[in-house]
């Protein structure tokens, strides 16, 4: 079935002039762009958004990386769109990213690995919602 997932391209990814190649590898494997905006996340937001991890002993460093610079937020419209992302972008690290994915081809690390993608369809719905009120998501 048609459904959604939620993405970010990472502060590094726009450092690094990536923003057009990722969103043309994304349009190319047929993702539909039903909301997007170019912003950039607060402590707090950062601190709210990444909740679950917030145990990890990455935290600190992951919401500095996610707050140093823009972003770009967007829900993407596909068949089986969150495993299909998923697979679009590959693994956390970059090292075990399959070749041709968005990480392998424009992450730096584990931790500044250029795009976010939901987990879950649950995820993908709250992820969503916390970016985009309902006028701003076609
Ligand atoms: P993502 O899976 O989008 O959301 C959680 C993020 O935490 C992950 O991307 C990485 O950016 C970051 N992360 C995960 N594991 C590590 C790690 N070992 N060291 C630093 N950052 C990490």
């Amino acid at each position: 079935a048609t459904n959604r997932t939620f993405t970010m391209l990472k502060p590094d990814a726009v450092e690094n002039g990536h923003i057009g190649a990722i969103l043309e590898k994304i349009t190319a494997a047929g993702f539909k762009i039903a909301a997007m905006k170019y912003t950039q996340l607060s402590k707090r937001d950062a601190q709210q958004f990444y909740a679950v991890h917030n145990e990890r002993p990455f935290f600190g460093e992951l919401v500095e990386f996610m707050t140093r610079g823009p972003i770009v937020a967007a829900i993407l419209e596909k068949d089986n769109a969150v495993d299909d992302f998923r697979a679009l972008i590959g693994a956390t690290n970059p090292e075990e990213a399959a070749e041709g994915t968005i990480r392998k081809l424009f992450a730096t690390s584990i931790g500044e690995n250029a795009v976010h993608g939901s987990d879950s369809d649950e995820n993908a719905a709250i992820e969503g919602a916390f970016h985009f009120s309902g006028r701003e998501i076609f």
